[in-house]
């Protein structure tokens, strides 16, 4: 249910633009001058409004912060070829996958209207954010939590569904050293993985610190259960071509359904590459590995788009794979998924919204 989608706008008296420095943006450290708000209160969304960007009061006693009752999205918005559009990458995409997690979370539905009138109207606030710098873009945060002052446990009652927007930089400057886990678990079977909620990402840094601590970027997580096949790695999802072929785990409901990952299947299959979405397994990597087949491999997510994979850490060994040079798919997939989102090839899939 939603009111009338009429937004307030309270806007703020000087914009911070001209103190950012676009040339030299890192991920996620800078927040643009508006922020969009929306009130869930007696089973309908209200109160629509965009404020200055800042601190907001929250209860103490909110289960978001006790039990974690929070979602959110990722999505970037990119300058068109000529600086006068922002180009939002298939925003109805993250809209769908945001209700999937409500639903896991017991969150209510986020109507089309609300998601998209919000995103348009912060967007054609903050226009002048936009970064028009190669390799940058407005990362946007659409996220919910529980709004209930209760410490119980039981579905919450109100919930705030806000917007933030970020310019951002490129998420990894150089390819990226990954760890076989075999031992902490990122998602199980019936848990949460499939929603991007919150604890997701919390219970994963520890384990990815660990690999931190021995010299890998990020960890390649495999199944809760034996631990037998590979699902993700770090925040996204993660693909190999071997022999020839894009593979990728299939979605299951501890593999978050990726946008990157399903343009980049998209692309392949346009450009006649055979692609494979199922198990893969640790043996069979490993092994591809050691007989040089693994062509390929590259984690694929909205922040990064694609992260080259350099190497590949099982059992105390690491793997070298090719230097990103010599890889024919991902670069010419990189630059493709790059171009379309600036408006510089032809939106042939119609995954472009512009603002
Ligand atoms: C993404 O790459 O899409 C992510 O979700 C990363 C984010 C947690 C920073």
């Amino acid at each position: 249910m939603i009111d009338t989608m009429k937004i307030a706008i309270q806007q703020v008296n000087k914009t911070r633009v001209s103190e950012i420095d676009f040339a030299n943006l890192a991920f996620g450290k800078v927040y643009t001058d508006h922020m969009f708000m929306a009130d869930y209160r007696e089973g309908t969304w209200k109160n629509f409004r965009i404020v200055p960007y800042g601190y907001m009061p929250v209860s103490p006693a909110t289960p978001a912060i006790h039990y974690g009752q929070s979602i959110f999205e990722g999505m970037k918005a990119y300058a068109s070829a000529d600086g006068n559009e922002a180009l939002v990458f298939r925003p109805m995409d993250n809209w769908k996958r945001m209700n999937i997690s409500a639903e896991r979370m017991c969150m209510p539905q986020i109507p089309e209207e609300l998601f998209m009138e919000s995103l348009n109207t912060l967007i054609d606030l903050d226009r002048a954010w936009v970064p028009n710098v190669e390799g940058s873009s407005l990362y946007i945060r659409p996220f919910m939590f529980s709004a209930d002052e209760y410490i119980g446990i039981r579905p919450s009652l109100d919930f705030t569904f806000m917007i933030i927007l970020s310019p951002v930089g490129p998420y990894y400057a150089t390819p990226v050293k990954v760890k076989i886990e075999t031992h902490y678990t990122r998602a199980v079977q019936g848990g949460t993985g499939y929603a991007k909620a919150g604890g997701n990402y919390g219970g994963a840094i520890y384990p990815a610190k660990l690999a931190q601590d021995k010299g890998y970027h990020q960890l390649l997580w495999t199944d809760g259960k034996n631990h037998e096949y590979i699902e993700e790695s770090g925040t996204m999802n993660v693909m190999f071509v071997i022999d020839d072929v894009l593979v990728t785990p299939a979605l299951s409901d501890s593999i978050l359904a990726g946008i990157t990952r399903q343009s980049v299947l998209d692309l392949a299959r346009h450009w006649g590459m055979k692609t494979e979405e199922r198990k893969v397994s640790v043996k069979e990597l490993v092994s591809a590995l050691e007989q040089g087949r693994v062509q390929e491999a590259f984690g694929a997510g909205t922040a990064a788009t694609i992260a080259h994979i350099e190497l590949i850490g099982h059992d105390g060994k690491d793997y070298k794979l090719p230097p990103v040079s010599e890889r024919k798919f991902s670069p010419r997939a990189f630059q493709e998924l790059e171009n379309v989102k600036h408006g510089k090839s032809p939106d042939l899939f119609g995954w472009i919204h512009r603002i």
